[in-house]
C-alpha cells in the first residue's frame, strides 16, 4: 500500500515510516512542508505539515477547525474519520471549536487548577516508589508495562477516582479507537463506545459516592454552575481517560529510551538533578507521546505556505516534525540539556493545547529522574534493533522496553 500521490516521495503512515519517520519528515520539511498524501484509512486526500512555524500556525488559526463533524468534506466522513462519531464524543472537548470549546474548557479547567495538580504531587511520588520497588526487585522489567504504564494507570485511577484494573481494558479501547490500518476500522465505534459507557459508570459512581477526586470535582461545578449537559459531563471524563492513559506511559518510555542512548546526558541528570524540570522540555521536544495533533478540517480554502488546500480538506499537523525542524531547533536530532527549556510544540499549540500538561509534565519530572537515581545500572536488555513502535498515526510509542538494572 502506498499514501504518496507522486513517485519519489516517501511513503507516510507504512509499516516502514513507524519504526523511523524521521528521514521522511526531514525529508517533506525540506521539499514538501504542506504535503498532500493519501491518508491510510479510507484514501482520503489529506495535508500533512510539518514544519514548526506550519505547525503553529495551522493549531492556531480558527481556519483550521477541530470540529470535524460539522467541516469534513464527504470523502472524510464517509471514511469513517470523524472521531467517535455517534457517541457523546464527537462533541467532545478535543473536537469542538468555540463557544462550545471556551464554555467546555472553562469548566475543565475549574478542576483541573494548579493548586488541584500540586495536590496530586504526593500520589505521583507514593505511586513512583511503589512502582519502582517492584522493579527493582525483578532486576530485568519492561520500562512500558511495567514501570511507564504502572505509573501512568497508576496516577490517573487515583485522580479520575477509578480502580486500576479497569485501565489497561481502556488503554485497548483506545488503541482500537485510532487504527491505522483500514481493516481494523469497523472495531472503532465499539471502542470508542466502551469508553464512553465507562465514563458514563464512573459519573453516575461518582454522583452517588462523590470523593476527593477530578471526576467528582466536575460533578461539582457542574452542579454549581449549571451549564453542562450530563452528556457533555461524561465527555469531559472520558477526554481525560482518553488523553492522560497512554501518552504519560508512551512519554515516559520514549524518555528513558532517549536517555538509555546518551548516557552523556544520562550522567549529567544524575549529577545535577536541577536539571530535571528543563530535562523533562528537552525530552518532551527529543521525543514526545504524539506523532501529531488529532485532525483539522478547513473552513475555507486556505493558502499555507504557497500551498492551496481546499475547504472540508483533512489537515494533520506534525508535532514529531515540528520539534525536530532545524530552522527552530539548533541540532534537533541530538538530546541535549542546557538548562534552558525549549519552546516545543509537543502539547500542542493553541486552544487546544493539552490540558493535563502539568500533571504530565509533573509525572516526568519524577518517575524519569527516579528511575535513573534508584537503578543506576539501568541497561537495554535486547539489542536496540529488536525495539520496535507501534503502528499509531497519533500515538508515536514503543511496544516494549527490556531494561536490566546489573
Ligand atoms: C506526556 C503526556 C501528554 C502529551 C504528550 C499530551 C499531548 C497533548 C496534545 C498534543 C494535545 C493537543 C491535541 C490537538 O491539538 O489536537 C493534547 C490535548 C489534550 N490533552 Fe494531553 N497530553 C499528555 C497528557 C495528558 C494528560 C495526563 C491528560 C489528562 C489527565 C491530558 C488530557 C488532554 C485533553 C483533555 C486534551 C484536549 C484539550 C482541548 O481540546 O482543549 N493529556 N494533549
Amino acid at each position: 500500500m502506498t499514501t504518496s500521490l507522486a513517485p519519489g516521495v516517501p511513503d507516510l503512515f507504512s509499516a516502514a515510516y513507524y519504526q523511523n519517520p524521521y528521514p521522511t519528515l526531514a525529508w517533506l520539511r525540506d521539499h514538501s512542508p504542506v504535503h498532500e498524501f493519501l491518508f491510510p484509512v479510507g484514501d482520503v486526500r489529506t495535508w500533512m505539515v510539518t514544519r514548526y512555524a506550519d505547525v503553529r500556525a495551522v493549531l492556531s488559526d480558527p481556519r483550521f477547525s477541530a470540529e470535524t463533524s460539522t467541516w469534513a468534506n464527504s470523502e472524510f466522513k464517509e471514511a469513517g474519520l470523524v472521531s467517535a462519531a455517534g457517541t457523546i464524543l464527537e462533541r467532545g472537548l478535543a473536537v469542538i471549536d468555540p463557544p462550545d470549546h471556551t464554555r467546555l474548557r472553562r469548566l475543565a479547567m475549574t478542576a483541573f487548577t494548579t493548586r488541584r495538580v500540586e495536590q496530586w504531587r504526593d500520589t505521583v511520588r507514593t505511586t513512583v516508589d511503589r512502582v519502582l520497588d517492584d522493579c527493582e526487585q525483578r532486576g530485568t522489567f519492561d520500562v512500558m508495562d511495567d514501570y511507564a504504564g504502572e505509573i501512568s494507570a497508576g496516577v490517573l485511577s487515583a485522580i479520575l477516582g477509578f480502580r486500576i484494573e479497569r485501565h489497561r481494558e481502556l488503554v485497548t479501547a483506545l488503541n482500537e479507537a485510532f487504527p491505522s490500518d483500514p481493516a481494523l476500522m469497523d472495531r472503532v465505534p465499539a471502542a470508542f463506545g466502551r469508553i464512553c459507557q465507562y465514563a458514563a459508570e464512573l459519573v453516575e459512581e461518582k454522583r452517588r459516592h462523590p470523593a476527593d477526586d477530578l471526576t467528582s470535582a466536575l460533578i461539582a461545578a457542574q452542579a454549581e454552575e449549571n451549564r453542562l449537559e450530563v452528556d457533555e459531563l461524561t465527555g469531559l471524563v472520558a477526554a481525560f481517560i482518553m488523553g492522560g492513559s497512554d501518552t504519560v506511559r508512551g512519554f515516559v518510555g520514549n524518555a528513558v529510551h532517549a536517555l538509555l542512548r546518551h548516557p552523556e546526558e544520562t550522567t549529567r541528570l544524575r549529577a545535577q538533578p536541577e536539571l530535571a524540570k528543563s530535562a523533562v522540555e528537552e525530552l518532551l521536544r527529543y521525543e514526545g507521546a504524539l506523532h501529531t495533533a488529532l485532525f483539522r478540517v478547513t473552513t475555507e480554502p486556505v493558502d499555507l505556505a504557497g500551498v492551496k488546500i481546499p475547504a472540508g480538506a483533512p489537515v494533520i499537523a506534525g508535532l514529531l516534525s515540528a520539534n525536530r525542524d532545524p530552522r527552530r531547533f539548533t541540532d534537533p536530532d541530538r538530546l541535549h540539556f542546557t538548562g534552558e527549556s525549549p519552546r516545543h510544540v509537543g502539547f500542542g499549540h493553541g486552544l487546544h493545547n493539552c490540558i493535563g500538561a502539568a500533571l504530565a509534565r509533573m509525572e516526568g519530572e519524577i518517575a524519569i529522574p527516579a528511575l535513573l537515581t534508584r537503578l543506576p545500572g539501568l541497561a537495554l536488555a535486547v539489542p536496540q534493533d529488536r525495539l520496535g513502535y507501534i503502528e499509531s498515526w497519533a500515538i508515536r510509542r514503543l511496544t516494549a522496553l527490556p531494561v536490566t538494572t546489573d
